[in-house]
This record gives C-alpha cells, structure tokens and sequence, in this order.
C-alpha cells in the first residue's frame, strides 16, 4: 500500500495515516510497501546494498560503542503520560529562525546518497518538500547544492558545512548555497577527519575515492582552481585534491568570524557535547547548536548524544535554539529529546534506508510514519503544544528496573 497523501492534505500526521493504513489493509488487503519498525526498515536496506555501501551507510566508529550507547540513553527516559487534557486537537508546530516548520523535524545531512540511490538527494529533497520538512543538504551530496534546492522548490533547505582547509572552497561553497536559497548554514564541527570506522576499513572503502560525494568540489570554480584542467579529466589530482582540502583540522573558536563575515545567514554548530562548548559557541554569536556525535561515526566510546543534551541546554539557557541529532529512530525518542530541551531534532539514519529502499517513495513512506508517530505520542502523552513537553513528561528509569 502507498498513502500517497501529504500532510497537507491532512489535519493529523497520526491519527490520518493510521486510519489510512488500517483501511488500506482491512478493506483492500493492502499491506505498507515499506517496512515500518526501524530493524526492519535497516535489514531491508541493507539486504539491497551492496556490502560497502551497507557498511557506509549503518556503520560507526570503532567497535560501534558509541551507536549502541546513543540508542540506550532513550531507554534511560520514560514518558509519563497525563490524562483528560482534551487530546482532540493538538499542534506539532514551531518557528524556527523565522521559519514556519509544520514539526520539530528536519533531515539530517548525509552525505554520498549516490551509494545508496541513484537519485539521492533529489529524491529525498522532493519527498520532504511535500512534507515542508527542511533537508540539511550536506557538502558532500551525491547531486549539486543548486540541482537539490530546485527540487525543495519553496519548501526550505539548510546547507551543511564541511569545513575546507581551502579557504576559497569553505567561502564559496556558503555563497552558492546562500545563492540557491538556502536559509542556515549548519557548520559541522566533529568532522575534520573521518572517524576510524572498522567497517569501511575492513572493506578499504571510501566512497569519495570512488567519485562519490565530490560532485560539489568538482563543479565549484574555487576548487577548480586547484587542478590543473577540469577535475573529471584530471581525477587523480581532484581526488587527492578533495582529500587534501576536505577538513580543516587547525580551527580554531577565532575562525567562526570568518563564516560571520561571508554569510548573513544563520550559523549553527553541529556536534557539541560538551556544555562549555555551547558557552562558547553562544558567546561567539552562533546562532544554534545541534547536539550530536554524528550518529556514532566519529569516536568509538563517545558520550551519547542524548545524556550529553541537558548539560548543553542548562548551558546555553534559551539563548539559542538547541536542535538534536544521533540515534533519533522512533517518535518517542523525538519525544524524550524535546523533553530534554531540543527544539527540533534531525533523523538521520531511517531516511537513508527509506530511499536505498524505494527512493522518493521510500523516504515519503519513512517520513510519513515518524511524523505519524511523533504525532500520536505527543497527543497520547498529553500535550497539546511543543511547550508542553517539558521534563515533566519524562522521567529518568530507576535503577535495576526494567
Ligand atoms: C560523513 O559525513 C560521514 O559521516 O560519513
């Protein structure tokens, strides 16, 4: 079964899908195309991939630690539900840096899609503009940053930022994306290298050593300028080029000031953990945070992302919106992640398996049961509003219960 319907058409993510898939299967015998459980959403892909991009795309750092603890820390927290609160009408809405977003939901950037599906992010960007769910596009996608904001259209689109150690590379590429319409610049902080990752080591794969994921250098004038001829004819010397300017790993706090005067946009910092990172990150006038550990990739026995949340949100005190990402698999644990302060959280990892799957279908399908499911534990929890799920919605498991 495919509900083709979009939110727009709907007044409730959950109770509309979930009415729709009951009727699709009790009246048509017809069965979600998709799978709906995280497992077996990850199984499915991963069976159609080929072995090295299912070890790209669902591995982590070292022994994977790191993954594994970011999936416990939700357990730590249990919601508790209040009753007779009036449920028939509750709002998933919020602004944020000035923009209506209909959930607390955005895309997390992934890079290399390629791998995974040819039409990468242009599918993915089509499928969650008819959710007006904003797509971080990551400086390594598989498509160009102007090819996928055409497919958000009007639907909105923030840029992610590995930083190059080419200055003339960072700067352009923030000003193509503000010149596509992009309206944040994510700024990622964890990754000037890539993590030591068992899984790609094992296979002696990297993606962008295949030509995956470089298609923004390649088609950037600045990093043109660093190769003699056009990189696809001279690919050895781009491909060691792009290894060469991918991260800049000597930044420092000072060097924000750089993306401040190339870019009006707003900036925000994604992968702090540490509180006095977020002190930091507000007093030089960022003008978000996401907390992450990028999904587990970067440090094996990494803090999870989720226990590393309150610390950040006390730190930073309202100041700045707070946006989560890194194990975000289910409603409730978007649930446990907003009732610990976040704004907004990023699914990551669920998308990339919807659209090795199905493409566009895949992640509409995907997308369509988080929304559903976010909304059905909000209204089930009690709260009628964002603002309404506060700590008091949640509360820390004891010890040795279960
Ligand atoms: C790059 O963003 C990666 O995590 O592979």
């Amino acid at each position: 079964m495919s509900d083709d319907r979009t939110p727009t058409d709907q007044t409730q993510y959950g109770p509309d899908r979930q009415e729709a898939i009951y009727r699709s299967g009790m009246l048509r015998n017809e069965l979600p195309e998709y799978p709906v459980s995280f497992g077996d959403l990850e199984q499915r892909a991963l069976e159609e991939l080929d072995d090295e991009a299912a070890a790209y795309v669902a591995g982590g750092a070292g022994s994977e630690s790191t993954m594994e603890a970011n999936d416990r820390a939700f357990d730590e927290w249990r919601i508790v539900p209040r009753m007779l609160r009036d449920i028939s009408d509750w709002d998933l809405s919020l602004e944020l840096f000035d923009t209506e977003l209909p959930a607390p939901v955005l895309l997390a950037p992934i890079g290399v899609q390629g791998i995974l599906h040819d039409e990468a992010e242009l599918a993915v960007a089509r499928a969650a503009s008819e959710f007006d769910i904003p797509l971080v596009c990551s400086s390594v996608a598989s498509h160009t940053f102007e090819a996928i904001a055409d497919e958000l259209g009007d639907s909105p689109g923030w840029f992610q930022l590995y930083w190059s150690s080419d200055r003339n590379v960072a700067a352009s590429f923030i000003e193509r994306a503000e010149d596509a319409g992009y309206e944040a610049v994510v700024v990622t902080l964890d990754t000037p290298k890539m993590g030591w990752r068992e899984r790609d080591i094992e296979l002696g794969y990297l993606p962008f050593l295949e030509g995956e994921g470089v298609t923004n250098y390649f088609e950037d004038p600045a990093f043109c300028d660093r190769i003699d001829g056009e990189p696809e004819h001279n690919l050895v010397e781009a491909l060691e080029s792009f290894t060469d300017c991918f991260g800049n790993p000597s930044l420092t706090w000072d060097d924000l000031e750089f993306i401040r005067e190339k870019t009006d946009l707003p900036i925000i910092l994604k992968g702090i953990l540490h509180p006095d990172d977020a002190r930091e990150a507000v007093a030089r006038g960022v003008d978000g945070i996401v907390v992450s550990n990028h999904g587990g990739r970067q440090i094996d026995g990494a803090i999870p992302a989720l226990e590393a949340l309150p610390e950040v949100v006390e730190a930073v005190d309202g100041t700045v919106p707070i946006l989560f990402d890194s194990g975000i698999r289910r409603g409730s644990d978007a649930f446990r992640a907003l009732a610990l302060g976040a704004d907004a959280v990023l699914l990551g990892r669920p998308y990339a398996y919807g659209l090795a799957i199905g493409g566009e279908d895949g992640v509409r399908s995907v997308l369509g049961n988080f929304l559903a499911d976010l909304d059905l534990t909000v209204g089930l929890a009690g709260c009628r509003t964002l603002e309404e799920i506060d700590r008091s919605t949640i509360r820390r498991r004891e010890r040795g219960r279960r």
